[in-house]
């Protein structure tokens, strides 16, 4: 070191190193704050106030799927009031009607009949694939965007699933979505540009008790996602992850258990610590808007958990240590589990 820059290191360098230090701690006490106040990841939370707006999807045709009701219901609303036009599937074909009817009034004229249309059918028949999507080609000439939404999550003590139970799951939420994504992207691949989402959950982030095949399900979905995203980052092809915490929709009532054909059968109550299904679809249909890679969705405190999973996993360790995975569980559902009608103790 020369002399001169000896003396001014002496001199400053103390001055400097402090000041970095106080501008990281600016920094992360920021991020830290900010954390508690938004009910998204923060570059959802930016593009929500400074991003595009669900708007530039106007004309454009987007394919849901389990859209009868829940996120997929709301997604469609949400992009509905912009004039997206809609390709609406599930298995109960009453309640798409009642979706399509809700999101042609909300359009306010800017959407007519023919501009949704509903095609109801079973997702776990993959032999249907193929004529849903063409159906919907037929009819549109094209789609824009799918979003790969229909699944079911799970209540269930770990030794307790059946095999059975893990199949029909991973049939549900990986393999007809893996499926349908395929057909999607052959048809996007010869236009030369398309985007595909699919609704995982914060459970593709980290393992949530008493759910371990969904929490495998949502993993899975994020190895076959972020494996495509990068295959696809020199085509105009865009891949994203959207990922809500808990969200008041159908969902408990519906969830698997650990026995073959039993569902879960307690309903989300309006009390519950949950965000609500239009700000869930609301956030969807920003992240499509300006095509994010992955967005974390949860009222607090899942904003700072799951950051703190990501990024800082061993305080996350030291932290699910400390809460155990009943508490935990109560964080996500906002009531003790129950297995069998409390009869099962855990
Ligand atoms: N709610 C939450 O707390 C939460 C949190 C994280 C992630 N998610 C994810 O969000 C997605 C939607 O769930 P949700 O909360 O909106 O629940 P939901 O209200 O129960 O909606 C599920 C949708 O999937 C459809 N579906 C289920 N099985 C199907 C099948 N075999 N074929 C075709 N469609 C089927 C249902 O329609 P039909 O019954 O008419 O077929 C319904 O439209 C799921 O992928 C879930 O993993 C939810």
């Amino acid at each position: 070191m020369s002399s001169t820059v000896q003396k001014y290191f002496e001199k400053y360098g103390m001055a400097v190193l402090e000041t970095i230090g106080a501008g990281v701690l600016t920094y992360g006490l920021f991020y830290l704050m900010a954390l508690c106040f938004v009910d998204c990841d923060l570059e959802l939370a930016f593009y929500s106030i400074f991003g595009k707006s669900p708007r530039k999807l106007k004309g454009k045709v987007v394919f849901i799927t389990g859209a009868s009701s829940g996120i997929g219901e709301h997604t469609a609303k949400a992009l509905a009031k912009h004039g997206v036009r809609l390709v609406l599937t599930a298995r109960r074909q009453s309640e798409l009607e009642r979706v399509k009817i809700e999101c042609l009034h909300l359009s306010k004229n800017q959407l007519s009949d023919k501009d949704i249309l509903v095609i109801p059918f079973d997702i776990t028949d993959l032999s249907a694939h193929k004529r849903v999507f063409q159906q919907a080609l037929n009819h549109f000439g094209t789609v824009h965007v799918l979003v790969n939404n229909a699944g079911r999550s799970q209540r269930a003590l770990f030794e307790y699933i059946d095999m059975s139970v893990d199949k029909q799951m991973f049939d549900l939420n990986v393999f007809a979505v893996v499926n349908l994504t395929r057909i999607a992207i052959n048809h996007f691949n010869e236009k030369g540009s398309g985007h595909v989402a699919v609704v995982s959950s914060l459970a593709g982030v980290f393992g949530a008790p008493y759910s371990a095949t969904y929490t495998a399900t949502k993993h899975a979905i994020h190895g076959y996602f972020d494996a495509l995203r990068i295959e696809k980052m020199d085509k105009n092809i865009a891949v994203t992850l959207l990922c809500p915490g808990p969200t008041l929709t159908n969902f408990l009532q519906e969830s698997f258990t650990e026995r073959d054909g039993q569902k879960y059968g307690i309903p989300a109550d309006r009390k519950d610590r949950r965000m609500t299904g239009e700000r869930c679809g609301q956030l969807c249909a920003i992240a499509l808007a300006n095509r994010t890679q992955e967005s974390w969705m949860g009222l607090f405190p899942m904003m700072p958990f799951v950051y703190t999973a990501v990024y800082f996993p061993t305080i996350s360790k030291m932290a699910l240590g400390l809460l155990g995975p009943r508490r935990l569980f109560k964080m996500r559902d906002s009531k003790d589990i129950q297995f069998d009608q409390g009869k099962r103790k855990l």
